[in-house]
């Protein structure tokens, strides 16, 4: 049977303080599930988050990566960078970095690869836009996208990926999909793996859901066939809130 993960993606919230605060607060309230535990949070609470995470059961990840190992990138941080402080899980091509920081299925596609390279166990994000939805493109889209990002991997490495499932339109705006919807759409990402890499590799993999997932959903989310766990934003940022969606 597959794990569980449930990842807090904190986006460009939490000052250092709050998230040693936030943890300390946290930890106790997970410490007894079985649930993978993941706070991403931005790059100068990393230290800090690992610090304070330590001897818990709480893993820390990154919101994102340049697919160069160092050079001439101002303002970016590589994969090794991240690895060289312990950073053990990376978001790649979260629909708001496609969106506006014009990633595409290309550099998402070197990211992974980068990140397997230097040891970090990618997130990666896939999704369509209410549009896209509204005119029955859905399943098209998000397993072109899949497709796309996992070109090139070796079938180890596409087992060790975990996908989040985040219809656009349900991040951030307190709609979420049916967890039906969210389920069928896992799935015909889950039969593309299969396609491609063979039934055993696509039933092995994690694919979480993301958008709006909060305590009172989760439960429900979490329950169907095909969703093991979730990619949660705005909840993961109240201890209390985030651990009740870590132990449903
Ligand atoms: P949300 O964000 O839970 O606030 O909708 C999810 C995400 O963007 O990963």
């Amino acid at each position: 049977m597959r794990r569980k993960v449930i990842a807090g993606n904190w986006k460009m919230n939490m000052l250092p303080d709050e998230t040693i605060k936030f943890i300390e607060e946290f930890a106790p309230l997970v410490k007894d599930t079985e649930n993978e535990v993941i706070l991403c949070v931005p790059y100068t609470d990393l230290f800090y988050a690992l610090l304070t995470a330590q001897n818990t059961n709480i893993k820390i990840g990154a919101q994102n990566m340049h697919f160069e190992e160092t050079g001439a990138y101002t303002g970016e941080v590589s994969g090794k960078m991240l690895k060289s402080i312990n950073v053990e899980y990376v978001i790649i091509g979260h629909s708001e970095r496609r969106q506006y920081f014009n990633e595409t299925d290309e550099s998402v596609n070197k990211k992974i690869k980068s990140a397997f390279k230097y040891g970090l166990k990618p997130i990666v994000c896939v999704g369509e836009t209410l549009e896209q939805r509204e005119t029955g493109k859905t399943e098209e889209i998000i397993t072109k996208q899949t497709e796309l990002a996992l070109e090139g991997l070796t079938n180890e490495q596409v087992e060790n990926t975990i996908i989040a499932y985040e219809p656009i339109w349900a991040i951030g705006t307190g709609k979420t999909a049916t967890k039906e919807d969210a389920n069928n759409s896992i799935k015909a990402i889950r039969n593309k793996i299969a396609e491609i890499y063979g039934q055993t590799i696509a039933n092995s993999v994690i694919i979480q859901y993301g958008g709006s997932v909060k305590s009172s959903n989760a439960k429900e989310l979490f329950e169907m066939s095909d969703i093991d766990g979730g990619l949660v934003g705005g909840a993961s940022l109240k201890p209390e809130e985030f651990s009740k969606i870590v132990n449903s």
